[in-house]
């Protein structure tokens, strides 16, 4: 953590916020292809497809190993795309205009980064904002909580996220919540460590998210016990 100085957001880092929001995100693609593969209906699907193209094509081996190659990489294709969605998601969100979504004058709302003290251009290794909750009035978010894969293990999330919950009690902020997901094991270790609690489960509200059971979890803090 002694490389590492926390500092509020400029600028000149938007593309380095939204490219290390998209790193985190891909990174999880082979965790959610074997959550995928786990799935019954997908296990059903390619346990039926083998003897079901032996059948369909008189005893062929090499056809049917072919049509469960292609099903296995259909599949994976259709899990990028998951992915892909997600990642628009949020970088069409309160990441298409950092400065005004973070960085207004008078908005308790604030974007900071954690930059590499070694390097002179000061490379972005991490970040993390806080926001009011758009899904819970009267509480505020925290949002984009992502570490380069360099830097982790050596507390950089948790300085960030202690800056950024320092800023919520300073604030007058009394209820902090945050989204999650079932890929991100290693962030909810960090949640519950720094005092959060999980208060909902439920799957994402669509149709290919509750195919692959994509479950999001919501944690709340509250901010009166602050660090
Ligand atoms: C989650 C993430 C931000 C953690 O960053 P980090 O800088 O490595 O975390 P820290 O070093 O500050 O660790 C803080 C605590 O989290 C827990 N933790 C973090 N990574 C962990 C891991 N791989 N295994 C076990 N515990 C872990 C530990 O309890 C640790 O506390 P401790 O060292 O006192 O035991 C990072 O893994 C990341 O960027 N992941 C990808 C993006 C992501 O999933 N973001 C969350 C979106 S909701």
């Amino acid at each position: 953590m002694d490389r590492v100085r926390i500092r509020e957001y400029r600028a000149e880092d938007y593309n380095a916020v939204r490219q290390l929001y998209t790193a985190g995100f891909v990174e999880k693609l082979d965790t959610l292809y074997v959550h995928v593969l786990t799935r019954p209906w997908v296990l059903c699907a390619l346990l039926a497809s083998l003897p079901a193209t032996f059948w369909l094509s008189g005893g062929s081996v090499r056809l049917s190993v072919a049509v469960a190659g292609l099903f296995l990489l259909g599949l994976r294709l259709a899990v990028r795309n998951l992915l892909d969605r997600g990642i628009r998601l949020g970088l069409g969100d309160d990441l298409r205009d950092i400065g005004a979504s973070y960085m207004t004058p008078g908005r308790v709302a604030c974007l900071w980064v954690a930059e590499d003290g070694d390097d002179p251009r000061g490379q972005v290794v991490g970040t993390v904002g806080v926001l009011p909750c758009e899904t819970q009035p009267g509480a505020w978010e925290l949002k984009r909580i992502s570490v380069r894969l360099e830097f982790r293990g050596r507390g950089v999330a948790k300085a960030l996220c202690g800056t950024a919950l320092a800023f919520a009690a300073r604030n007058g902020v009394r209820d902090l919540v945050l989204y999650t997901s079932m890929l991100q094991a290693d962030a909810q270790r960090l949640y519950l460590r720094l005092g959060f609690t999980k208060r909902e489960e439920f799957l994402w509200p669509s149709i290919p998210a509750w195919l692959v059971g994509f479950t999001v979890y919501k944690y709340g803090y509250g901010v009166h016990a602050a660090p």
